[in-house]
């Protein structure tokens, strides 16, 4: 029997070169070897209070994605989270087994936390948890930001997935989710959940960079490169992409936006290209705007194509109804059986 794979994606906005090369472009090697489930998490999405409007658009928009780059329906389950009730309903019983002061201490919910409470960057973990908790602030860290890693660790263990392929962000919540499989197989004495590990071929994970010279591309960042975005658009960003002021003599380590973008052309370029520019970097007769045109002629080969497709996809809201319909079928049916052994295990069950 195949392994089982799974990952999602939070449904808040369209999907950029991060997503992509972090994740989607994984997924689609994936799918043949592996079971593979692969779902829109519109539920996660609501523990930062999108506008329902959009999150209903980003839902489809994010489908229509996952279709332009490949994932192929036939092959894969693509599903939205919210289209399996079962994962919520999992989501309470598991949390009876989930410790408030393991979540509290989780990176994520600390980060989230601090940034919606307005507190200072040093502040603490003891100030944090004081905010939190005192009466003194109107304002207020929702409960469902807080059991956000159950919810991830439900998505997971519903589907009794072996292989969960996630970004370094994530790592803790899988970590959480390993933990929440044996303490429950344990607690009852039974082998139900297999303990999920991160997957990568081969190589290290990678990190794409985003545009702004400092770090990682991110939807927060306002440093990305989108699949949908259109020639023009995608250009003048990386036109614009921060540099240096050129190498000042030569043999010099690159410097951290220079770096970036080398990164980018990595994932994008042909090695040859790479390298002349790397090249021209220690010579110091490397010339910024070149190097540019030369990035976003590279990311359009790739963008470009996947832009026409999600362009065509969206418009066919009978194909998008049609995939999500099937995907849900084969989820929930998957979803139902897993949820009815944990019921039966918890003693949930009628007596009549
Ligand atoms: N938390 C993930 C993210 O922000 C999204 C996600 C939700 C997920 N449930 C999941 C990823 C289950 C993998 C498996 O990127």
């Amino acid at each position: 029997m195949k392994e089982v794979v799974l990952s999602g994606i939070r449904a808040t906005g369209n999907l950029h070169l991060g997503n992509y090369f972090g994740a989607l472009s994984k997924f689609v090697r994936m799918q043949d070897d592996y079971d593979s489930l692969f779902f829109i998490a519109d539920l996660h999405a609501l523990t930062t209070h999108p506008d329902p409007k959009t999150l209903h658009g980003n839902v489809k928009n994010i489908m229509a994605e996952y279709l332009a780059a490949g994932i192929d329906p036939e092959r894969a389950t693509i599903f939205v989270q919210s289209d399996v009730p079962e994962v919520s309903e999992l989501y309470l019983l598991m949390n009876m087994h989930v410790g408030i002061g393991e979540l509290m201490r989780t990176a994520s919910f600390k980060d989230k936390a601090r940034k919606q409470l307005g507190i200072r960057n040093d502040a603490t973990e003891g100030d944090i948890e004081q905010e939190i908790i005192g009466t003194n602030s109107n304002k207020r860290v929702n409960a469902g930001l807080l059991t956000y890693p159950t919810l991830m660790a439900v998505d997971i263990l519903i589907q009794k997935a072996n292989k969960v392929p996630v970004g370094k962000d994530q790592e803790q919540h899988l970590e959480l989710t390993r933990r929440f499989a044996r303490r429950f197989n344990s607690f009852y004495g039974v082998e139900l959940f297999p303990e999920p590990e991160n997957f990568n071929f081969g190589d290290h994970a990678v990190k794409v960079p985003g545009l702004d010279g400092s770090g990682k591309m991110g939807k927060s960042e306002g440093n990305c490169i989108y699949l949908i975005d259109d020639e023009k658009t995608l250009r003048k960003k990386v036109m614009r992409a921060v540099t240096d002021e050129g190498p000042k003599e030569p043999g010099l380590p690159l410097s951290q936006p220079v770096e970036n973008l080398i990164t980018l052309m990595e994932l994008t370029s042909a090695p040859e290209v790479v390298q002349h520019y790397r090249d021209a970097y220690a010579d110091c007769s490397i010339r910024y705007g070149d190097m540019k045109k030369q990035l976003a002629e590279d990311i359009l080969k790739i963008t470009l194509p996947i832009r026409e497709r999600i362009l065509d996809i969206r418009n066919d809201d009978e194909y998008l109804a049609r995939v999500a319909r099937m995907g849900a079928e084969k989820a929930r049916e998957r979803a139902a059986a897993t949820l009815a052994q944990v019921r039966e295990i918890m003693g949930i069950t009628k007596f009549y």
